[in-house]
């Protein structure tokens, strides 16, 4: 086994890339927003993806892009956080839950490969969960504990989801997002698929 990833703070050209595509980044204050780029460079670094527009949001054929999956989830995010701000009188710090939305499948490119148009899984996937690579990566980063534990625990199969209300939103944003992703690729959407 090969290790899963490689902390990468050199590839300027893929830190352009990554702060050309993330949405939100506006929102995070300096430091964190350096550190949310390095995760995003260290795991396409890491993979096999040659670019952005080829990590795959699924395995499968013919895939939604991960790229436009995880802005779909940004911005859903945002929109519900603020909600939840206006109504229930909480409040959230933006370099916790927009890191946490930005990030939350940063693992994603380490899991899924891609042959020719079909997405699919890298013996990686079969070694470590969904959000717990990705909460490795933050972890050594630096990144908070809340960060770190919200997306160790996001995964639609993981054993139990955080508590905190940053996990709560990630929740409804992503599978907000996801069943839109579904939708793209012709299949049936979580939301549908209860008694199956
Ligand atoms: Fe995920
Ligand atoms: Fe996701």
């Amino acid at each position: 086994m090969t290790e899963p990833y490689h902390i990468d703070t050199t590839s300027n050209w893929r830190r352009q890339a990554v702060e050309e595509w993330l949405f939100g980044l506006d929102r995070l204050s300096p430091p964190v927003r350096e550190k949310v780029v390095t995760a995003w460079v260290s795991a396409w670094a890491s993979s096999g993806h040659e670019k952005l527009e080829d990590m795959p949001f699924s395995p499968g054929e013919q895939p939604y892009r991960l790229m436009d999956h995880v802005n779909d989830v940004t911005r859903a995010g945002i929109d519900l956080g603020a909600r939840a701000a206006a109504d229930w009188k909480v409040a959230f710090d933006p370099d916790v839950l927009v890191a946490i939305l930005i990030l939350h499948d940063v693992d994603k490119p380490l899991i899924y490969g891609r042959e020719g148009d079909t997405g699919v899984h890298t013996p990686l996937f079969y070694e470590l969960p969904h959000g717990v690579i990705g909460g490795m990566l933050l972890k050594e980063l630096g990144f908070p504990h809340t960060v770190v534990s919200t997306v160790a625990t996001h995964a639609t199969n993981a054993p139990f989801h955080g508590r905190n209300l940053e996990a709560h939103v990630l929740h409804y944003a992503d599978l907000f997002a996801a069943d839109h992703a579904f939708r793209q690729m012709g299949k049936t959407p979580l939301y549908l698929r209860h008694g199956k």
